[in-house]
C-alpha cells in the first residue's frame, strides 16, 4: 500500500526547502533589523487557551484530543495566545516595549482552497508594552519592509487598515449594543466573500434593524458617516500621517472592510493583499490590548501579526522572485585513479574542515559518470586527482565555463572556498 501525505499538509521535497528557507531567512533579517527578537512555544497548548479567547472560527478549525493524561489539548492553530501566555508569566524579566518574533508552524482543519492549508508557517511580530499608536505605526513599517525585503513594491501589495474602535463608536450611534460587536466584526470580515442578501439575513438574525445594517454595509463600502465621524477617527489619522512621516503612506489604505476575524482585536487592525487582489491576504494583525489580562492577569497592551508562507509563496511565484537553484556544492572531487581513493579522501575531508562544501563518489565509477554527477549535484568545480598528483597537484576545472588550471594541493582550499 502507498501512502500519501494527509489532505491539506505538505512534503517539503529539498526544491521546497530551499524557497522555505529563502521566506525565514527574509522575515528572520528583516525582524532583527527592526530591534525584535526571536522566540518559541510549544506546538500543543491546553484547549482551554483557544477556546477562551481566539473566537468561534478558528476553534471549529481545532486539531484537538485528548492526551493519555485526560487532558484536553489543541495544536496551535496560532501563536498569539501562546505570546500572551508567556509573556504575562514572565513580564517582570524583560523591558518595554518587548519586540518579539517567532516563526511557528500552525495547524488549522480548514475547508481546503487556493491559498488555504491545514498546516502553514507563520511569521509573528509583536509589541507588548506600548499603548500609543506609535507602536502600531512601527509594526505596519515592519510588516511593509518585510514584503520589500522579497522584491515586491507598492505595485505588488498595499496593506488595508481600519480600526476597531472606530466601528464601536459608529455602533453605539447606530444603537448596536456593545454586546453584539464581536458578531457584526464576524459579519463584516466576509462581506466581500458573500452576496449582500447572506450578509443582510445575518444582520437580521443577529437583530440588528435593517437601518442600522444599510448604513453599516455603506460605510464598509465607502468609508463615509452617517453622522460626523467619530472620535475614534483620530487615532487612525494620526496613525496615516505618521506612516506618512516614514515614506511609507502609498503602501497603506483605510479600508473599513478590515475587521479581522479573530475576536481579541481591540484598536487598529489591518491586513496586507496582492494589489490585483487576486490571492487571499498575506499578512493580518491588529492591536489586542485585553488578551494578556484575560490569558494571565497582567494587563499590558499589546499588537502584532501574523504573515503565512503559503499565499506569501504563491505571489512571490508569480512575481518570479523566487530564488533560482544555485550551484550546493564548491567542489566535487573526481577520482581519476582508484589508487589514489585514499588521498582523494584526506582531501576531501580536509577541504571540508577548511569550510569548503564538497562531495565524491563513495564507490568507483568511471571519470565520465563521475563529471555527470559533479553536474547533477550541482558543484561549481570538479577537482581530478589523477596523474599529476605524484607532482602535488591537482586539476580544478569550473564546470560552467570548462576552463581547466592546475592547482597546488596545499592550495586547493583557499582556490575554492565560497566567493573565492
Ligand atoms: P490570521 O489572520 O488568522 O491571524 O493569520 C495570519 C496570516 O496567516 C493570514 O493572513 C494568512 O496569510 C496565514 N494563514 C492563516 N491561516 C492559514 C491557512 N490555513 N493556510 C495558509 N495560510 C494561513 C493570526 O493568526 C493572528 N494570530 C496574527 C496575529 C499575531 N495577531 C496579532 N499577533
Amino acid at each position: 500500500m502507498a501512502f500519501q501525505s494527509l489532505p491539506g499538509f505538505r512534503d517539503f521535497y529539498p526544491g521546497d526547502c530551499a524557497v522555505r528557507n529563502h521566506i525565514f531567512a527574509r522575515w528572520r533579517e528583516t525582524a532583527v533589523r527592526y530591534g525584535f527578537r526571536e522566540y518559541d512555544g510549544p506546538p500543543l497548548e491546553p484547549l482551554e487557551l483557544y477556546t477562551v479567547k481566539s473566537g468561534e472560527e478558528i476553534v471549529g478549525q481545532l486539531y484537538n484530543f485528548e492526551d493519555k493524561g485526560g487532558r484536553a489539548v489543541a495544536l496551535r492553530p496560532e501563536l498569539t495566545p501562546t505570546l500572551a501566555r508567556m509573556v504575562g508569566a514572565r513580564e517582570r524579566d524583560y523591558k518595554k516595549p518587548i519586540k518579539w518574533f517567532a516563526i511557528p508552524q500552525l495547524f488549522r482543519y480548514e475547508r481546503q482552497q487556493r491559498g488555504r492549508l491545514r498546516e502553514h508557517f507563520q511569521f509573528n511580530a509583536d509589541i507588548i508594552g506600548e499603548k500609543d499608536v506609535g507602536a502600531d505605526v512601527e509594526l505596519v513599517a515592519l510588516l511593509i519592509d518585510t514584503l520589500r525585503g522579497f522584491g515586491l513594491t507598492r505595485e505588488d501589495f498595499v496593506v488595508r487598515v481600519s480600526d476597531r474602535r472606530v466601528w464601536s463608536g459608529l455602533l453605539r450611534e447606530l444603537g448596536v449594543g456593545d454586546e453584539r460587536h464581536a458578531a457584526v466584526f464576524a459579519i463584516v470580515d466576509k462581506i466581500e466573500r458573500e452576496e449582500e442578501a447572506v450578509t443582510q439575513k445575518k444582520f437580521g438574525a443577529l437583530g440588528v434593524s435593517s437601518a442600522a445594517a444599510t448604513a453599516i454595509l455603506r460605510f464598509a463600502g465607502t468609508g463615509q458617516f452617517e453622522k460626523a465621524a467619530p472620535a475614534e477617527m483620530e487615532t487612525l489619522e494620526r496613525f496615516l500621517a505618521l506612516m506618512g512621516h516614514k515614506g511609507l503612506d502609498d503602501f497603506v489604505r483605510f479600508d473599513p472592510k478590515i475587521v479581522r476575524g479573530l475576536a481579541y482585536y481591540t484598536g487598529i487592525v489591518f491586513e496586507a493583499f496582492d494589489r490585483k487582489g487576486k490571492l487571499r491576504a498575506i499578512a493580518g494583525g491588529g492591536r489586542y490590548d485585553n488578551l494578556l489580562k484575560l490569558v494571565s492577569g497582567v494587563d499590558l497592551p499589546a499588537l502584532g501579526f501574523g504573515m503565512g508562507d503559503v499565499v506569501l509563496g504563491e505571489l512571490l511565484k508569480e512575481r518570479n522572485l523566487l530564488p533560482q537553484d544555485g550551484p550546493r556544492l564548491d567542489a566535487y572531487v573526481v577520482i581519476a585513479k582508484e589508487a589514489l581513493r585514499p588521498q582523494a579522501l584526506k582531501l576531501v575531508h580536509d577541504l571540508r574542515d577548511a569550510g569548503v562544501a564538497c562531495d565524491y563518489a563513495l564507490t568507483a565509477g568511471k571519470v565520465g559518470k563521475q563529471f555527470e554527477l559533479a553536474a547533477a549535484f550541482g558543484a561549481r568545480h570538479a577537482v581530478v586527482v589523477g596523474d599529476e598528483w605524484a607532482q602535488g597537484l591537482a586539476t580544478v576545472k569550473c564546470l560552467a565555463t570548462r576552463e581547466e588550471t592546475k592547482v597546488e594541493i596545499a592550495r586547493l582550499a583557499a582556490r575554492l572556498r565560497p566567493g573565492s
